[in-house]
């Protein structure tokens, strides 16, 4: 059924061009010419994997009517957010589609050079990548195409696209005020209120996809829109690559056709609950509202779960079961998102931070209903003025939690204690492999200007 994860890992450039569709990505693109491709994209309804769901085609369609002259292309396989290994289980599976999905991008959008960002951390999957680039220049395939692995630092802003380009530029991965279609890489200053206004050459609209986004292009190109619609539902074509962690059974990494529902999604790719216990919760990664037991026939894909007021994000589920305690998961996460928020927008930093230690209050038993009254109050505040879209993600999180688990959160107040006592671990995956996750246990120590504790 799925066509990204091959069986068999696609460990040569040979091994990719003896499929039916590596290589033929590009010579198709090469026939159509680039705006056609773009309408191929378009018409195959491909939609961006990186966690918003932004329809692929219009996005390249927008730069390419861009007027500049100059334009980038970036791939996004930072994979930073808690619940995610799908990228790294793509680039460990077929480098060779992550790079012929770029070129085509970087043909279609006549773009100057492109880049492929990932963590310093993912060696085994940058090695891979930079193999699959060098086998594709040699073998003229990319030949004139300009082409750069990026490793880049841990932080979970590293995956921003605005920070995305800071750090290929040399900085820190600090977002920028505007998007990379607006203010791309190696762009003059854009004039902003009254600061000066420094020139420079033009905004060099820049594309940035995920890279299971760009993984699934040349399999659009050489087989067609309607192939691609044969697959998910009429609004979420094609299939995802899902990942179940968690109280599962065997946390694991696996493509699903998009619309099959939750419940199946847990049991195909995590193997279901362990035995005596049921769902209680279900985290899509750290950017959309929390998804109740009650919830668990929706169908994953992007309107079913806009459907119920969430979002499918990059398809990471993280499953919390009846013994969970909400309120501990709620602060675990308000801590992930406040250690990692750079702190340039104030009402991000402070507010996530304050919402974390409120949180912490009550869960430790001290919590007062001033606490609560707090964290309602900050929720409110903690999106004002931001760059990007962590603080909402801290909103809509946590809120979410709120509003589903209420009595929890009266209960803490009430007992002065956790009733449900348990460490939950953020899962933050370093490797995910045969039925096993290791999560980065050192993030615990993490502190909030991104020093690390003993
Ligand atoms: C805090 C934060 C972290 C993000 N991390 C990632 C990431 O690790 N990988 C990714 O593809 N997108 C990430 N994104 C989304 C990107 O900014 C961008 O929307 C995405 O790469 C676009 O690709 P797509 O159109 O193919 O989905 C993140 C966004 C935010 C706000
Ligand atoms: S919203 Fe938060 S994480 Fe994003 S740039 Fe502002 S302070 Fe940094």
């Amino acid at each position: 059924m799925g066509f990204l994860l091959a069986d068999d890992p696609v460990d040569s450039l040979d091994a990719w061009l003896a499929t039916d569709v590596g290589g033929l990505g590009v010579a198709r693109a090469q026939e159509l010419g680039p705006e056609a491709t773009i309408a191929l994209v378009e018409a195959a309804g491909l939609r961006g994997r990186g966690g918003a769901g932004f329809p692929t085609g219009r996005k390249w369609a927008g730069i390419a009517a861009q007027r500049d002259a100059v334009r980038y292309v970036v791939a996004n396989g930072a994979e930073g957010e808690p619940g995610t290994f799908k990228d790294r289980a793509l680039m460990r599976a077929n480098p060779y589609q992550i790079v012929e999905g770029v070129i085509i991008a970087s043909f279609a959008l006549g773009a100057r050079e492109a880049f492929i960002c990932v963590k310093e951390r993912f060696e085994r999957e940058r090695a891979g990548l930079v193999r699959a680039v060098q086998e594709m220049q040699a073998a003229g395939i990319c030949a004139d195409c300009r082409l750069t692995v990026v490793a880049g630092p841990d932080e979970y802003l590293f995956g921003e696209e605005k920070a995305m380009l800071e750090v290929i530029e040399g900085n820190d991965p600090l977002p920028r005020w505007l998007p990379p279609y607006i203010h791309g890489l190696y762009a003059g200053e854009p004039q902003l209120g009254w600061q000066a206004h420094t020139g420079g050459s033009g905004a060099n609209p820049t594309l940035v996809n995920n890279v299971e986004t760009l993984s699934n292009v040349p399999h659009i190109v050489a087989r067609g829109a309607e192939w691609f619609r044969g697959r998910g539902t009429a609004q979420s074509p094609g299939t995802v690559v899902a990942t179940v962690v968690g109280d599962v059974r065997a946390p694991g990494v696996a493509e699903v056709e998009l619309g099959t529902s939750l419940r199946a999604v847990i049991h195909q790719v995590g193997g279901g609950m362990r035995p005596g216990r049921t769902v209680k919760a279900v985290f899509p990664g750290v950017a959309n509202p929390v998804v109740t037991a009650g919830d668990l026939d929706v169908p994953v894909s992007y309107e079913g779960f806009e459907a119920i007021g969430s979002g499918i994000g990059s398809a990471g589920f993280i499953v919390y079961d009846d013994g969970t305690c909400m309120v501990d998961a709620a602060y675990r996460f308000s801590r992930f998102l406040s250690i990692e928020s750079c702190g340039q927008c104030p009402p991000c930093k402070l507010g996530s931070s304050a919402i974390t230690e409120h949180l912490e209050r009550i869960e430790l038993g001290s919590g007062t209903a001033d606490d609560l009254q707090a964290i309602v109050g900050w929720l409110a505040r903690v999106t004002d003025g931001n760059r990007c879209f962590l603080g909402v993600e801290e909103q809509q999180l946590v809120t979410s939690v709120l509003r589903a688990f209420e009595s929890e959160f009266l209960e803490h107040l009430a007992a002065g204690r956790c009733p449900r006592p348990r460490r939950l671990p953020i899962p933050k995956l370093l490797d995910l492999d045969a039925g096993t996750a290791t999560y980065d246990e050192r993030f615990w120590h993490k502190r909030p200007d991104w020093s690390y504790g003993a």
